[in-house]
């Protein structure tokens, strides 16, 4: 039987990067969510599933939730890349924790890796959405910290992926972490 599976959705591929990675080091596939509907879950111990954070929402979580309720055997982890500097702790959880309920954030393990921003990639939809929200930070009058930072981060594209930032979540494998989950 496989043991793991990565399975991701990636609009401008800073996903898919972290996919390969942790693929690479984890000696399984990793397949875009078009791929895995021909798979069959069933086959797997762990699948291992990423997305990009779109205003706080990890793309495709909930259909890959609503999917894998019906293997209870196969447990899944989730790993979410975002703009988010991974200094800003605090915040990361709170977003994390908002894509989950309480139970399955029992159940679920969790990681964030810090990626960046492609404008270049992006569709018009998401430049679009990315123009509104700079222009809703610049018009308030008293911005928060969470808001400067954002607004720091989002000004152009950058990319701050790494593959040392996979190391928690591969560290959680090799310690036998799943098979406790
Ligand atoms: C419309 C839009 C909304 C975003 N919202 C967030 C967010 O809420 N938090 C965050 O950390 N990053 C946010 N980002 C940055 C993406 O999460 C980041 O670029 C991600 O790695 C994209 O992954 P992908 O290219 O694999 O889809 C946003 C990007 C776009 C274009």
């Amino acid at each position: 039987m496989n043991k793991q599976v990565v399975v991701y959705t990636s609009e401008t591929g800073f996903t898919q990067r972290y996919a390969q990675w942790i693929a690479e080091e984890l000696k399984c596939e990793a397949v875009n969510q078009k791929e895995w509907r021909h798979k069959n879950p069933a086959d797997y111990q762990t699948v291992i599933y990423g997305g990009g954070f779109y205003a706080g929402q990890i793309k495709g979580l909930k259909k890959i939730k609503n999917q894998m309720k019906q293997y209870p055997a196969v447990g899944l982890l989730v790993f979410g890349t975002g703009a988010t500097p991974k200094e800003e702790k605090e915040m990361i959880q709170k977003t994390m924790d908002a894509n989950f309920t309480e139970e399955e954030r029992k159940k679920i393990p969790t990681f964030y890796l810090q990626s960046g921003l492609n404008y270049e990639k992006m569709s018009l939809t998401y430049k679009l959405m990315m123009k509104a929200f700079v222009s809703m930070l610049a018009k308030k009058a008293d911005p928060s910290q969470e808001d400067k930072i954002m607004m720091r981060m989002i000004a152009h594209s950058f990319d701050f992926c790494q593959k040392e930032n996979i190391r928690e979540l591969v560290n959680y494998f090799e310690n036998g972490g799943h098979k406790r989950a």
